[in-house]
């Protein structure tokens, strides 16, 4: 196993990512932990290297930030990155100064070749014959004297030691962040690393995750209950499985259903979490009560507030009712008591947790406070379990996928909080809902059907995003014998990577034109559909 010390880096869980994608299994924990606890960890010789993380503080400012001394006294490779390289020269003997000149952004270093850990493993050569990396640096800080038994490593004309290394001791250290992906040979040196210099087996696989996380879940939650707001989307159905998994019938799992679901959705996750894993799902039929609440209700920030505001408050109220009838009793003021439920579980993913941390714009906190009810463990005095905190999302469906949850689920499209409630444009109706999830079914359907033959995959697999919106106009139409006046939809599916950008898919006609064909005449009620070939931007990907 790998240890990774966190000295609080934006992109720390993405050393823990790549090493996982090594097949290598690694911890992280914080910088601070003590000298005993890291001689504990590694006493069961499984301990076969340290990463020492980035942070954004300086060595200076912060001096009290440290490796654990026992980190170097193991015997075994340390890798520094950033201020885990700057910390690792100031602990062993050298020199850091505060850099004149920051360095944000991409620098070309000079990689001397001659270290086993960046040996052949170059970007391109230089006429000299040097071994140049196109890298990420981001510091402020910079290793001016190399501590006794070091030598240079890596270096740019403004950072003279970029990377240095003690190959006696196994001890390795870059300024730049192999982590991330600008850093185009970072796998590749995090690799070596691992795999070459630690010489670790990598014989880890998500399955062996699962065996982890359920223990670590069995030993925080001990016997006491768990609630879960169990949403139907990929992160809460991935943590239920997963905490059913651990602990089984003491999770209870409440799945509103706000109405604004895709055809059949609800029945769905039944099946699968009551039919098929057993677990205990109290499903909250609330249709008609947050219809009744968005009547009137045209605006699209005022449809999300009514969506979100009801969900938590449905979501309240049925786990309040569980942990008086897990206690028996009604609480003080005659409410209900919360002594049942000790836990509230949620899909809380690690780009979650980023995104909680930084700058948001408004858009993100709207979207973060529907998805992961942000407040509530506190009003509800319960403590928070979030298993796949530290997970990406290809991390979760790969999870998912090794609980045996079926893959169309695992690896369907994202659906917003809101629903099928941004989806119809204005006021939302039962009419319409009804008649868009007919139309949005028939189109998720032939989308699956039609496989591309250049790559041999489905529309679905090739879009990141594809559904049907209602447009509340009316149009006029003939059909047999008869004119029409009813309802368009259109239909939406874009490309992207990261849903910040998108471009609008190119689905092949003869798509188009069966779905076209098979929404007009089976969904009565709508008689045009239209194809949406707007990108993002200066267009969203939902229409509201
Ligand atoms: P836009 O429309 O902003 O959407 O291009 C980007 C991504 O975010 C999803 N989205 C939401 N998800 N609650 C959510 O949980 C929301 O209010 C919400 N609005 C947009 C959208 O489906 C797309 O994947």
């Amino acid at each position: 196993k790998i240890l990774i010390l966190d000295f609080g880096s934006q992109v720390t869980q993405l050393i823990a990512r790549r090493v996982r994608e090594a097949h290598v299994y690694c911890e992280v924990h914080p910088c601070d932990v003590t000298d005993a606890w890291v001689r504990e960890f590694a006493a069961d010789g499984m301990l076969k290297g340290v990463i020492l993380s980035g942070s954004h503080a300086s060595v200076y400012e912060d001096t009290t930030d440290k490796a654990p001394r026992a980190v170097f006294e193991l015997g075994i490779p340390v890798l520094g990155i950033c201020y885990g390289m700057q910390t690792m020269a100031h602990q062993l003997g050298g020199k850091v100064e505060s850099g004149h000149q920051r360095e944000f952004g991409f620098a070309a270093v000079r990689a001397r070749g001659h270290t086993a850990l960046l040996q052949d493993i170059a970007d391109f050569t230089t006429q000299d014959g040097h071994g140049m990396l196109n890298v990420w640096m981001s510091h402020g800080d910079k290793v001016t004297e190399l501590p006794p038994g070091f030598k240079i490593m890596a270096s740019t004309d403004s950072c003279p030691i970029a990377g240095m290394a003690d190959e006696a001791r196994g001890f390795y250290a870059v300024q730049f962040h192999p982590e991330v992906t600008h850093t185009q040979q970072g796998k590749a040196i995090l690799d070596r690393f691992v795999l070459g210099i630690c010489q670790v087996t990598p014989d880890w696989v998500m399955r062996d995750h699962v065996a982890e996380a359920v223990a670590l879940i069995r030993e925080q939650v001990g016997d006491e209950e768990v609630i879960l707001g169990l949403s139907g989307g990929v992160d809460s159905s991935v943590a239920a499985a997963l905490i059913h998994r651990a602990i089984g019938d003491q999770l209870t799992c409440v799945f509103v259903d706000h109405g604004l679901l895709r055809l059949n959705e609800g029945d769905m996750v039944m099946e699968m979490f009551v039919g098929k894993l057993h677990a205990k799902v109290i499903r909250v039929d609330a249709a008609e009560l947050f219809l009744g609440k968005l009547a009137g209700v045209s605006d699209p920030e005022a449809k999300r507030k009514v969506i979100g505001g009801e969900f938590v408050t449905v979501f309240k109220q049925e786990a309040a009712k569980l942990k008086a009838s897990a206690a028996g009793r009604l609480g003080v003021d005659g409410l209900p008591s919360v002594k049942g439920a000790k836990w509230l579980a949620q899909g809380t993913i690690y780009p979650d947790v980023i995104e909680s941390g930084g700058a948001k714009s408004k858009k993100a906190v709207t979207i973060k406070s529907h998805h992961n009810v942000g407040g509530l463990p506190e009003q509800l005095g319960l403590k928070l379990l979030e298993p796949l905190r530290d997970l990406f999302k290809d991390e979760v469906r790969e999870l998912g996928v090794a609980l045996g949850l079926p893959p169309e689920m695992v690896y369907r499209h994202p659906f917003p909080g809101p629903g099928l409630g941004v989806r119809i444009l204005g006021e939302v109706k039962q009419e319409y809902a009804d008649l868009l999830r007919r139309a949005d079914a028939i189109f998720i359907e032939e989308l699956r059907n039609c496989i591309d033959p250049a790559t041999n995959k489905s529309w679905y697999e090739l879009t990141s995003q594809a559904f049907t919106v209602f447009l509340p106009v009316k149009s006029v139409g003939v059909m047999g014998d008869g004119r029409t006046y009813d309802y368009v939809v259109a239909l939406r599916a874009v490309q992207t990577s990261d849903f910040m950008t998108a471009d609008w898919a190119e689905l092949p006609y003869a798509l188009l034109k069966k779905v076209s064909g098979r929404i007009i005449n089976e969904v009565r009620g709508i008689n045009r559909v239209t194809y949406d070939v707007s990108s993002k931007p200066p267009a969203t990907i939902e229409w509201e």
